[in-house]
Protein backbone atom coordinates (compact mmCIF):
# COMPACT_ATOMS: atom_id res chain seq x y z
CA UNK A 1 0.00 0.00 0.00
CA UNK A 2 2.50 2.41 0.93
CA UNK A 3 4.55 1.46 -2.40
CA UNK A 4 1.34 1.92 -4.19
CA UNK A 5 1.52 5.22 -3.14
CA UNK A 6 4.56 6.06 -3.34
CA UNK A 7 3.98 5.56 -6.89
CA UNK A 8 1.06 7.83 -7.31
CA UNK A 9 2.77 11.13 -5.87
CA UNK A 10 2.87 13.97 -7.80
CA UNK A 11 6.01 15.67 -9.48
CA UNK A 12 7.18 17.96 -6.37
CA UNK A 13 5.62 16.20 -4.00
CA UNK A 14 3.40 18.78 -2.72
CA UNK A 15 -0.01 16.79 -3.27
CA UNK A 16 -1.55 19.78 -4.90
CA UNK A 17 -2.27 17.87 -8.33
CA UNK A 18 -0.24 20.41 -10.07
CA UNK A 19 1.95 17.37 -12.13
CA UNK A 20 -0.93 15.11 -13.44
CA UNK A 21 2.18 13.66 -15.51
CA UNK A 22 2.95 11.51 -13.15
CA UNK A 23 5.88 10.08 -14.94
CA UNK A 24 7.21 9.40 -11.58
CA UNK A 25 11.07 9.04 -11.37
CA UNK A 26 11.49 5.42 -12.07
CA UNK A 27 11.63 3.37 -15.17
CA UNK A 28 12.87 3.92 -18.74
CA UNK A 29 10.15 4.83 -21.15
CA UNK A 30 7.87 2.12 -22.17
CA UNK A 31 7.36 0.60 -18.68
CA UNK A 32 4.11 1.87 -18.60
CA UNK A 33 0.62 0.88 -19.74
CA UNK A 34 -0.26 3.80 -20.80
CA UNK A 35 1.36 6.73 -21.86
CA UNK A 36 0.33 9.97 -23.78
CA UNK A 37 2.69 12.74 -24.46
CA UNK A 38 1.49 16.00 -25.51
CA UNK A 39 -1.77 14.70 -26.67
CA UNK A 40 -3.82 16.95 -29.07
CA UNK A 41 -6.68 16.26 -31.22
CA UNK A 42 -8.36 19.01 -33.06
CA UNK A 43 -11.80 18.97 -34.97
CA UNK A 44 -12.41 21.03 -38.26
CA UNK A 45 -10.05 24.02 -39.00
CA UNK A 46 -9.71 27.61 -38.74
CA UNK A 47 -12.06 29.62 -36.65
CA UNK A 48 -14.68 26.88 -36.35
CA UNK A 49 -11.64 24.24 -34.87
CA UNK A 50 -12.62 22.80 -31.54
CA UNK A 51 -9.47 21.82 -29.46
CA UNK A 52 -10.85 18.48 -28.01
CA UNK A 53 -7.45 17.39 -25.89
CA UNK A 54 -5.10 20.44 -25.79
CA UNK A 55 -1.53 18.43 -24.99
CA UNK A 56 -2.37 15.43 -22.44
CA UNK A 57 0.80 14.17 -20.88
CA UNK A 58 0.26 11.24 -18.27
CA UNK A 59 1.85 7.89 -17.61
CA UNK A 60 -0.14 5.01 -15.80
CA UNK A 61 1.23 2.41 -14.52
CA UNK A 62 0.67 -1.32 -14.55
CA UNK A 63 -1.61 -3.21 -12.26
CA UNK A 64 -3.28 0.53 -11.69
CA UNK A 65 -7.06 1.63 -11.92
CA UNK A 66 -7.63 5.07 -13.27
CA UNK A 67 -10.89 6.87 -13.31
CA UNK A 68 -11.56 9.90 -16.06
CA UNK A 69 -13.96 12.40 -14.84
CA UNK A 70 -14.84 15.90 -16.06
CA UNK A 71 -17.99 17.70 -17.47
CA UNK A 72 -19.67 17.08 -20.53
CA UNK A 73 -17.27 18.28 -23.58
CA UNK A 74 -14.51 18.26 -21.64
CA UNK A 75 -12.44 15.65 -23.84
CA UNK A 76 -13.50 12.12 -21.99
CA UNK A 77 -14.25 10.30 -24.62
CA UNK A 78 -11.62 11.56 -26.99
CA UNK A 79 -9.26 11.05 -24.86
CA UNK A 80 -10.00 7.45 -24.52
CA UNK A 81 -10.90 6.92 -28.44
CA UNK A 82 -7.25 8.38 -28.75
CA UNK A 83 -5.42 6.44 -25.66
CA UNK A 84 -6.93 3.18 -27.09
CA UNK A 85 -6.23 3.69 -30.41
CA UNK A 86 -9.73 4.14 -31.83
CA UNK A 87 -9.12 7.49 -32.81
CA UNK A 88 -5.64 9.17 -34.14
CA UNK A 89 -4.73 12.35 -32.47
CA UNK A 90 -3.73 15.58 -34.43
CA UNK A 91 -0.55 15.98 -32.13
CA UNK A 92 1.61 14.06 -29.75
CA UNK A 93 2.62 10.13 -29.02
CA UNK A 94 0.26 7.09 -27.51
CA UNK A 95 2.51 4.18 -26.37
CA UNK A 96 0.10 1.24 -25.15
CA UNK A 97 2.26 -1.58 -23.44
CA UNK A 98 5.70 0.54 -24.41
CA UNK A 99 4.28 -0.03 -27.97
CA UNK A 100 4.10 3.27 -29.50
CA UNK A 101 0.73 3.44 -32.15
CA UNK A 102 1.15 6.78 -33.12
CA UNK A 103 2.21 6.02 -36.72
CA UNK A 104 1.19 2.36 -37.33
CA UNK A 105 -1.37 1.39 -39.91
CA UNK A 106 -4.86 0.49 -39.27
CA UNK A 107 -4.40 -3.26 -40.17
CA UNK A 108 -1.58 -3.03 -37.27
CA UNK A 109 -4.11 -1.07 -34.82
CA UNK A 110 -6.51 -3.47 -34.94
CA UNK A 111 -4.86 -6.89 -34.32
CA UNK A 112 -2.93 -4.89 -31.44
CA UNK A 113 -6.53 -3.79 -30.14
CA UNK A 114 -7.83 -7.35 -30.50
CA UNK A 115 -4.73 -9.01 -28.49
CA UNK A 116 -3.66 -6.53 -26.20
CA UNK A 117 -6.43 -4.48 -25.35
CA UNK A 118 -9.77 -4.88 -23.48
CA UNK A 119 -13.27 -3.04 -23.83
CA UNK A 120 -15.94 -2.47 -21.60
CA UNK A 121 -18.86 -0.25 -22.36
CA UNK A 122 -21.72 1.03 -20.99
CA UNK A 123 -24.21 -1.08 -23.42
CA UNK A 124 -22.15 -3.89 -22.80
CA UNK A 125 -21.66 -5.15 -26.28
CA UNK A 126 -22.20 -8.41 -26.60
CA UNK A 127 -23.65 -10.27 -29.53
CA UNK A 128 -26.82 -12.10 -28.54
CA UNK A 129 -26.42 -14.51 -31.02
CA UNK A 130 -23.66 -15.88 -29.37
CA UNK A 131 -23.53 -18.05 -26.25
CA UNK A 132 -21.50 -16.36 -23.05
CA UNK A 133 -18.90 -18.61 -23.53
CA UNK A 134 -18.42 -17.83 -27.58
CA UNK A 135 -18.77 -14.16 -26.61
CA UNK A 136 -16.12 -14.15 -23.93
CA UNK A 137 -13.44 -15.83 -26.64
CA UNK A 138 -14.67 -13.76 -29.02
CA UNK A 139 -11.28 -11.58 -29.12
CA UNK A 140 -9.57 -14.66 -29.35
CA UNK A 141 -11.07 -15.70 -32.81
CA UNK A 142 -11.22 -11.85 -34.04
CA UNK A 143 -7.05 -12.02 -33.28
CA UNK A 144 -7.13 -15.38 -35.69
CA UNK A 145 -6.43 -17.88 -32.60
CA UNK A 146 -8.24 -21.11 -31.46
CA UNK A 147 -10.81 -20.37 -29.01
CA UNK A 148 -9.27 -21.51 -25.48
CA UNK A 149 -12.43 -23.19 -23.53
CA UNK A 150 -10.62 -23.77 -20.84
CA UNK A 151 -9.78 -19.72 -20.22
CA UNK A 152 -12.66 -19.07 -21.10
CA UNK A 153 -14.16 -21.24 -18.17
CA UNK A 154 -11.18 -19.66 -16.01
CA UNK A 155 -11.77 -15.97 -16.48
CA UNK A 156 -16.14 -16.90 -16.38
CA UNK A 157 -15.46 -18.46 -12.70
CA UNK A 158 -12.91 -15.23 -11.87
CA UNK A 159 -15.98 -12.86 -12.96
CA UNK A 160 -18.22 -15.33 -10.88
CA UNK A 161 -20.01 -16.60 -13.84
CA UNK A 162 -19.15 -20.28 -13.37
CA UNK A 163 -21.72 -22.78 -15.38
CA UNK A 164 -23.37 -19.77 -17.49
CA UNK A 165 -21.01 -19.82 -20.25
CA UNK A 166 -24.01 -21.92 -22.56
CA UNK A 167 -26.32 -19.12 -21.78
CA UNK A 168 -27.25 -16.28 -24.38
CA UNK A 169 -27.00 -12.78 -23.23
CA UNK A 170 -30.88 -12.23 -23.24
CA UNK A 171 -30.72 -14.79 -20.37
CA UNK A 172 -28.60 -13.29 -18.03
CA UNK A 173 -29.59 -9.95 -15.59
CA UNK A 174 -27.67 -6.49 -16.59
CA UNK A 175 -24.86 -6.86 -14.32
CA UNK A 176 -24.05 -10.46 -15.67
CA UNK A 177 -23.89 -9.34 -18.99
CA UNK A 178 -21.52 -6.67 -17.81
CA UNK A 179 -19.56 -9.43 -16.25
CA UNK A 180 -19.21 -11.46 -19.19
CA UNK A 181 -18.16 -8.28 -20.61
CA UNK A 182 -15.42 -7.58 -18.16
CA UNK A 183 -14.46 -11.57 -18.88
CA UNK A 184 -14.38 -11.17 -22.21
CA UNK A 185 -11.98 -7.91 -21.68
CA UNK A 186 -9.78 -9.82 -19.38
CA UNK A 187 -9.88 -13.34 -21.53
CA UNK A 188 -6.48 -12.34 -23.43
CA UNK A 189 -4.74 -10.69 -20.67
CA UNK A 190 -4.36 -6.89 -21.83
CA UNK A 191 -2.20 -5.17 -21.46
CA UNK A 192 -4.97 -2.13 -20.85
CA UNK A 193 -8.82 -2.80 -19.92
CA UNK A 194 -10.68 0.62 -21.64
CA UNK A 195 -13.65 1.41 -19.50
CA UNK A 196 -16.54 3.54 -20.91
CA UNK A 197 -19.35 4.20 -18.14
CA UNK A 198 -19.52 1.02 -17.61
CA UNK A 199 -21.78 0.85 -14.22
CA UNK A 200 -24.38 3.80 -16.14
CA UNK A 201 -26.55 0.91 -17.12
CA UNK A 202 -26.53 -0.65 -13.65
CA UNK A 203 -28.26 0.23 -10.19
CA UNK A 204 -26.09 0.88 -7.54
CA UNK A 205 -25.70 -2.54 -5.97
CA UNK A 206 -25.05 -4.13 -9.43
CA UNK A 207 -22.72 -1.30 -10.31
CA UNK A 208 -20.91 -1.66 -7.02
CA UNK A 209 -20.10 -5.76 -8.16
CA UNK A 210 -18.97 -4.54 -11.57
CA UNK A 211 -16.60 -1.90 -9.78
CA UNK A 212 -15.15 -4.32 -7.47
CA UNK A 213 -14.37 -6.95 -10.16
CA UNK A 214 -13.01 -3.88 -12.24
CA UNK A 215 -11.00 -3.58 -8.43
CA UNK A 216 -9.73 -7.23 -7.91
CA UNK A 217 -8.64 -7.86 -11.70
CA UNK A 218 -6.52 -4.59 -11.04
CA UNK A 219 -5.31 -6.11 -7.29
CA UNK A 220 -5.67 -10.19 -8.22
CA UNK A 221 -4.78 -10.01 -11.79
CA UNK A 222 -2.13 -7.07 -12.09
CA UNK A 223 -4.89 -5.82 -14.98
CA UNK A 224 -4.07 -2.09 -15.80
CA UNK A 225 -8.10 -0.77 -15.81
CA UNK A 226 -8.75 3.23 -17.47
CA UNK A 227 -12.79 4.14 -17.11
CA UNK A 228 -14.34 7.39 -18.16
CA UNK A 229 -17.36 7.59 -14.93
CA UNK A 230 -19.77 10.66 -14.04
CA UNK A 231 -19.93 8.63 -11.03
CA UNK A 232 -17.93 10.07 -8.30
CA UNK A 233 -18.96 6.88 -6.37
CA UNK A 234 -17.64 4.74 -9.32
CA UNK A 235 -14.51 6.65 -9.37
CA UNK A 236 -13.85 6.08 -5.71
CA UNK A 237 -13.08 2.45 -6.53
CA UNK A 238 -10.06 3.67 -8.49
CA UNK A 239 -6.31 4.41 -7.79
CA UNK A 240 -6.88 8.00 -9.01
CA UNK A 241 -8.99 9.86 -10.41
CA UNK A 242 -8.33 12.40 -13.78
CA UNK A 243 -9.96 15.66 -14.11
CA UNK A 244 -10.44 16.82 -17.37
CA UNK A 245 -11.96 20.21 -18.28
CA UNK A 246 -11.52 21.98 -21.58
CA UNK A 247 -9.23 19.79 -23.06
CA UNK A 248 -6.38 19.28 -20.31
CA UNK A 249 -6.22 17.42 -17.20
CA UNK A 250 -6.66 20.19 -14.73
CA UNK A 251 -6.17 17.90 -11.13
CA UNK A 252 -5.89 14.44 -9.52
CA UNK A 253 -6.99 12.91 -6.51
CA UNK A 254 -5.43 9.90 -5.19
CA UNK A 255 -7.48 7.24 -3.63
CA UNK A 256 -10.38 9.71 -2.52
CA UNK A 257 -13.36 9.11 -0.99
CA UNK A 258 -16.65 9.95 -3.06
CA UNK A 259 -17.36 12.95 -1.16
CA UNK A 260 -14.19 14.53 -2.61
CA UNK A 261 -14.90 13.56 -6.17
CA UNK A 262 -18.04 14.78 -6.12
CA UNK A 263 -16.96 17.98 -4.35
CA UNK A 264 -14.05 18.00 -7.17
CA UNK A 265 -16.28 17.92 -9.89
CA UNK A 266 -18.80 20.46 -8.87
CA UNK A 267 -16.10 22.73 -8.81
CA UNK A 268 -15.12 22.11 -12.30
CA UNK A 269 -18.68 22.33 -13.54
CA UNK A 270 -18.47 25.73 -11.76
CA UNK A 271 -18.85 28.92 -14.26
CA UNK A 272 -15.51 30.39 -12.02
CA UNK A 273 -14.10 27.91 -13.26
CA UNK A 274 -12.84 29.09 -16.72
CA UNK A 275 -10.76 31.26 -14.23
CA UNK A 276 -9.42 28.78 -12.75
CA UNK A 277 -8.25 26.50 -15.45
CA UNK A 278 -5.88 28.84 -16.57
N1 LIG B 1 -16.54 14.34 -34.34
C1 LIG B 1 -16.49 15.53 -33.77
N2 LIG B 1 -16.50 16.66 -34.50
C2 LIG B 1 -16.41 17.88 -33.93
N3 LIG B 1 -16.32 18.08 -32.62
C3 LIG B 1 -16.32 16.99 -31.83
C4 LIG B 1 -16.40 15.68 -32.35
N4 LIG B 1 -16.38 14.79 -31.31
C5 LIG B 1 -16.28 15.54 -30.19
N5 LIG B 1 -16.24 16.85 -30.49
C6 LIG B 1 -16.11 17.97 -29.56
O1 LIG B 1 -14.95 17.75 -28.79
C7 LIG B 1 -15.17 18.13 -27.44
C8 LIG B 1 -14.92 16.94 -26.51
O2 LIG B 1 -15.90 15.95 -26.77
P1 LIG B 1 -15.97 14.57 -25.98
O3 LIG B 1 -17.00 13.73 -26.65
O4 LIG B 1 -14.60 14.01 -25.87
O5 LIG B 1 -16.47 15.05 -24.54
P2 LIG B 1 -16.91 14.19 -23.26
O6 LIG B 1 -16.10 14.71 -22.13
O7 LIG B 1 -16.82 12.75 -23.58
O8 LIG B 1 -18.43 14.65 -23.05
P3 LIG B 1 -19.68 13.80 -22.47
O9 LIG B 1 -19.52 13.75 -20.99
O10 LIG B 1 -20.84 14.65 -22.86
O11 LIG B 1 -19.69 12.45 -23.13
C9 LIG B 1 -16.59 18.67 -27.37
O12 LIG B 1 -16.53 20.07 -27.51
C10 LIG B 1 -17.25 18.04 -28.58
O13 LIG B 1 -18.29 18.85 -29.06
MG1 LIG C 1 -18.27 11.22 -23.73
Amino acid sequence: MGLRRKRYEDGDGDGDGDAVQVQGTTGPTGDWAVELRGVRRQYGRGASAVHALRGIDLALPRGSFTAVMGPSGSGKSTFLQCAAGLDRPSGGTVRLGGTDITGMSENKLTALRRSRLGFVFQAFNLLPSLTVEQNVVLPMRLAGHRPDRRRAAEVLGQVGLDGLGRRRPGQLSGGQQQRVAIARALVTRPDVVFADEPTGALDTTTAAEVLGLLRQAVDGLGATVVMVTHDPAAAAWSDRVLFLADGSIVDHLERAPADRIAARMASLAAPSFSGAAA
